[in-house]
């Protein structure tokens, strides 16, 4: 891990109904010791669910991500649709964007580009996620693609407030299956200097996703170029991600 604060996002993806809400008191009671004072906890619950967590996040540490928008803003008529500008005005704080299970429904690096630019407009935190499939990486293929990716998801963008990247490898999400350290660091070194280049010498937090849990993670926390994780299946389970939290700064 770097230095700074370290992040832990919580991906609920499709998962969740109001009594998974009933817990979270448990991440709130961890958030407030002063052992995770560095710790950032991020919860991005499914859209049915933002209203109720921001209610029950009110003066803690927890904060509240979406997890996608339309790439039109504001409102109109986009049947099944949500806008960024609907999110940000429920009180919600940050948005992934690009995420692979949302690449593999259609969304391009030039939908995922305009979906970018209306979240910053509308100043949303965007955690961008970025990373190779598995042929990519077979084909040794994982700078090319990130290069690509970055390049097109931020094009347009002048300044890089508010936008963090998560490195998520797709054949590493839900798979159980790790790149090694040193691929993850490097990886995550490439991200760092494309950000400090191109929006010239300003740090970036970078975060690692793909199958983060209790048993790697004593592993995973000695890369020291990385901000945190974004976590996906384990996150379901507070009493898993709280492990998660305790294993990566006690
Ligand atoms: P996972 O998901 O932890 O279940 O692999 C990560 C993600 O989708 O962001």
């Amino acid at each position: 891990m770097t230095n700074n604060n370290i992040y832990f996002v919580a991906n609920w993806k499709m998962y969740g109904n109001l009594t998974s809400l009933n817990a979270l008191n448990k991440v709130i009671n961890i958030s407030r010791s002063k052992f995770f004072k560095k710790a950032k906890f991020i919860y991005c619950p499914p859209f049915t669910l933002l209203d109720q967590f921001l209610k029950k996040t009110i003066n803690t540490k927890i904060e509240v991500g979406a997890q996608d928008c339309h790439f039109v803003n504001g409102s109109g008529p986009y049947t099944g649709m949500i806008s960024a500008n609907q999110i940000k005005k429920l009180g919600t704080k940050y948005i992934i964007l690009g995420h692979s299970e949302k690449r593999s429904d259609g969304d391009t690096n030039q939908i995922i580009n305009k979906k970018i630019l209306i979240s910053i407009k509308e100043k949303l935190k965007v955690i961008l996620c970025v990373g190779e499939t598995l042929k990519d990486k077979k084909n040794k293929k994982e700078i090319n693609v990130l290069k690509t990716q970055l390049n097109s998801c931020l094009k347009n963008l002048k300044q890089k407030k508010n936008i963090i990247i998560a490195y998520e490898p797709v054949w590493s999400i839900g798979t159980g299956r790790v790149p090694t350290n040193a691929d993850i660091y490097k990886n995550v070194k490439f991200i760092k200097n494309f950000i400090k280049k191109k929006f010239k010498n300003k740090n970036i937090v970078v975060l690692y996703g793909g199958s983060v849990n209790q048993k790697n993670i004593g592993i995973l926390k000695k890369i020291n170029n990385i901000d945190g994780f974004l976590i996906g299946g384990a996150s379901q389970n507070y009493d898993k991600f709280i492990d998660i939290v305790k294993k990566t700064i006690i």
